[in-house]
């Protein structure tokens, strides 16, 4: 029996969104969701058996609250056999100012890790339905490439699979435009936004919009793909806006590089954007055009720096 495992997982973006939960305990989401898994952002984590009191959390070199793993490993210890307490280490490889989601990344690696050190079967459904109640986008970060989310009815039925498991030429450049903090959390941005009037109409255009998009991406339709995604974040954070107590994560930034990323697709470049919960922008293109995409946003905001990542990932043991 190994005494320390250490697992890697990569982040994902969501071309169709999870925005909204049927159950806060158990992260069952309104709708299904799908991603694409990033190849150069990831999180590394090692887990050991300790025998001090209580579970521990080192994150970027530095010891932090442990509260929500401490919380995750609760979870895992009555589903399976108890175990002793985990010291955990964690670091996360992602632009610290992009806000890419390290909670998909952090989940799916300690998910991962905890698997190895107590000898489960690596059954990807189940390791994805576990990873999912850490964080809801984790469950995604199980897999490569493209992953679906079928959000389910209950704890067993609710977890994602691969979709496409391929490299499809599509390229994500991340705007890294805050390091701030995100104002508000997913889950309360989420429970804000389920009460906006128009919240069951997006969740309804989000079932039709899934099956558009995952014709897209079989085609390879990178085009279409960027208007599916584009129509469905905005959509997304359309509902933050009309909710009972209203709320943007959107800042002058966000809205200048939206501006211009419909800039370039009108001038015939395929550019489109896609937002989660934060101000931060990633913009969908192709590998042909990431180049001169790059090249027209480094000169029109000097000030911001931008990333690339390509389709890839799924958890590994180092
Ligand atoms: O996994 P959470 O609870 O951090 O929620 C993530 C929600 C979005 O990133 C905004 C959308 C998504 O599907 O990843």
């Amino acid at each position: 029996m190994k005494n320390i495992v250490t697992a890697r997982a990569h982040t994902n973006i969501a071309l169709i969104k999870y925005w909204g939960k049927s159950n806060i305990d158990l992260n069952l989401p309104t709708t299904s969701s799908l991603s694409m898994t990033l190849d150069s952002f990831y999180t590394t984590t090692s887990v050991e058996f300790t025998d001090k009191a209580t579970d521990s959390l080192i994150l970027n070199s530095v010891s932090a609250d442990s509260t929500r793993i401490s919380k995750f490993l609760d979870m895992m210890r009555t589903q399976y056999d108890d175990f002793p307490k985990i010291s955990v280490i964690s670091k996360n490889h992602v632009p610290t100012a992009a806000g890419l989601a390290s909670s998909a990344s952090s989940f799916a690696a300690l998910t991962a890790a905890m698997f190895e050190i107590l000898e489960l079967e690596k059954n990807k459904q189940e390791m994805s339905r576990i990873a999912r109640r850490g964080s809801g986008s984790a469950s995604r970060s199980i897999f490569g490439n493209f992953a679906v989310w079928n959000k389910g009815w209950d704890d067993v039925s609710s977890y994602a699979e691969s979709f496409y498991n391929q490299d499809i030429g599509l390229s994500m450049i991340v705007a890294e435009i805050s390091a701030n903090q995100k104002k508000m959390s997913s889950t309360k941005g989420m429970q804000l936004a389920q009460t906006a009037p128009t919240y069951n109409s997006w969740v309804k255009k989000s079932a039709l919009q899934l099956e558009e998009m995952k014709s897209a991406i079989s085609q390879k339709d990178i085009e279409k793909i960027g208007l599916i995604a584009q129509d469905n974040a905005l959509g997304m954070h359309e509902q933050n806006r009309l909710c009972q107590i209203p709320f943007d994560y959107f800042t002058n930034q966000t809205r200048r590089i939206i501006d211009f990323t419909n800039y370039c697709y009108n001038s015939g470049l395929l550019a489109f954007v896609t937002i989660d919960a934060g101000p931060n922008v990633k913009i969908i293109t192709d590998r042909a055009t990431e180049q001169k995409l790059l090249t027209r946003f480094r000169a029109e905001f000097p000030e911001m720096t931008f990333d690339v990542a390509h389709a890839g990932g799924g958890y590994e043991y180092l």
